[in-house]
């Protein structure tokens, strides 16, 4: 029936409520009151023989009901069984990342998504809107951003160009949808690091003013933002000003992932900066940039987030929420930022990572995995989908269902039974079908023997673009040139 599985449901001896063949929930006879005593996104569905009655917090909590109502009328047949349903959410955040940066996902794909999404009563949309790969969204202020930066000549897949971006009436169109099935967008542009589009754009972003290409090939790249200049720094703003306009939610994320210092440290700029910061290391040296962005975002009245992994050193403002991948109750990084007030949102590369393969983050290790890390901290968990790997929608879709639903129960629901899950997820394939997307086969989606074997050296292989033979040319060549 449903996924997330509701809090309560409670089976009624009567008679339901009968449906047509052709059956849309805007036809269902429904008697809708709010009742604004019910927790967040919480509502209560009784079906009875004719009619529905629905009790619900606020917008947001209708659309949850919404969803629950679409999938009974798509997975009951003729008639909905009569009952009560009283249900709201175990997590308050879940969240879903969708990467268009490596490759353009159209508007309509992205509305799609936003549908799926709500279906399966994810409440956020993180979008990461940039990398080295691409520049995604319109910059009025720096119009080469998308000129030049959303252009990449090739990909690992084709010997083809690929390019694509969001105009600004594209984003507000985005955002005024997700709230409409009340989602909140969370805009990520990805700094100081995975930069490499934006410098392209703009050489003088960089360090040295290189003329550099918009990445062709994956892999961390080293034409890192140059934060040595105040010019790079106050681009940037620019650029976060402009998008939080348009992105009225709470959050904005500035990534702060993978930055290698090869380029900081040889510039003349930066390294009179991180003399003048008194850094002891590279990662202190990003720390202030990130923190000095963190301040900028809270005085135009939002929260920061950034991804945490980069910055053991303990001097990242505490108001910067971090989005975490490797998060670890026995870690002691986390201890101690917890210990600090940190606020964390939880995104664990094992399972939670959509694009790493079956072989890896299988089915039931996803939906067996438990979301709830640090609690007192936590303000979300998010499942992530990165592009890298993924050329194609058909291919993303694949790796997104059916893992999202396993994400979406353990974030909503106090219980947790994976094998009526599995039964359900049957139910569950008739909806996904009439949306285009084609069930993934139990023998994929939780592999054993040489399936599971093919499945992770498939995604071994990816490492040799990410460490990245072309970086360690070109490195060579840079240091050859500016180097002492
Ligand atoms: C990340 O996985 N690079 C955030
Ligand atoms: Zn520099």
């Amino acid at each position: 029936m449903i996924i997330p599985r509701p809090q309560k449901i409670n089976l009624l001896n009567e008679k339901g409520y009968s449906i047509d063949s052709i059956f849309d929930i805007e036809d269902l006879a429904c008697n809708e009151i709010q009742d604004t005593t019910l927790p967040n996104e919480g509502y209560i569905l009784a079906i009875k023989e004719n009619m529905v009655e629905l009790k619900y917090k606020d917008h947001i909590a209708k659309e949850r009901a919404k969803a629950s109502l679409t999938q009974l009328v798509k997975t009951c047949g003729q008639e909905i069984p009569a009952m009560i349903i009283e249900d709201a959410p175990k997590i308050q955040m879940r969240a879903y990342m969708l990467d268009v940066a490596r490759y353009f996902f159209s508007v309509e794909e992205v509305l799609k998504q936003i549908d799926y999404l709500a279906l399966y009563k994810f409440n956020t949309l993180h979008l990461h809107l940039n990398d080295d790969q691409g520049w995604r969204v319109e910059i009025k202020a720096f119009p080469k951003l998308t000129e030049i930066g959303s252009i990449r000549r090739r990909t690992l897949f084709r010997l083809k160009e690929h390019k694509g971006y969001y105009t600004q009436d594209d984003l507000r169109k985005i955002v005024d949808y997700a709230h409409s099935k009340g989602i909140r967008v969370i805009p990520e542009i990805d700094v100081p690091g995975h930069f490499q589009s934006a410098v392209a754009s703009y050489p003088e972003f960089g360090c040295f003013n290189r003329n550099v290409r918009v990445a062709e090939n994956f892999g961390v790249k080293f034409d890192v933002a140059c934060i040595g200049k105040e010019n790079t720094v106050d681009a940037i703003k620019t650029i976060i000003k402009e998008l939080m306009s348009i992105f009225t939610d709470e959050y904005f994320h500035i990534g702060g992932d993978e930055v290698p210092s090869q380029r900081w440290e040889l510039c003349p700029h930066c390294k009179q900066k991180y003399l003048a910061l008194g850094c002891k290391n590279y990662n202190e040296f990003q720390a202030h940039f990130m923190n000095e962005l963190g301040a900028f975002i809270i005085n135009n009245g939002k929260t920061p987030i950034m991804w945490n992994e980069s910055n053991p050193t303990g001097i990242i403002d505490e108001r910067i929420v971090w989005e975490c991948w490797d998060i670890d109750y026995n870690n002691e990084k986390f201890q101690k930022e917890i210990a600090r007030g940190r606020k964390i949102i939880n995104a664990k590369t094992e399972p939670y990572y959509l694009d790493l393969p079956y072989g890896i983050n299988n089915l039931k290790r996803v939906y067996d995995y438990e979301p709830l890390v640090f609690e007192e901290n936590l303000i979300g968990v998010e499942t992530c989908l990165w592009g890298e790997l993924l050329p194609n929608v058909k291919t993303a879709r694949k790796k997104t269902f059916p893992r999202l639903l396993a994400v979406a129960e353990r974030l909503w629901s106090n219980e947790k039974d994976y094998f009526s899950f599995e039964q359900e997820l049957i139910q569950h394939n008739k909806i996904l079908e009439t949306f285009g997307v084609k069930p993934t086969p139990k023998w994929l989606y939780n592999p054993t023997g040489i399936v599971k074997i093919f499945s992770k050296l498939w995604w071994a292989r990816r490492v040799l673009y990410w460490a990245g033979l072309p970086n360690i040319i070109t490195n060579a060549k840079i240091k050859k040139k500016y180097g002492r």
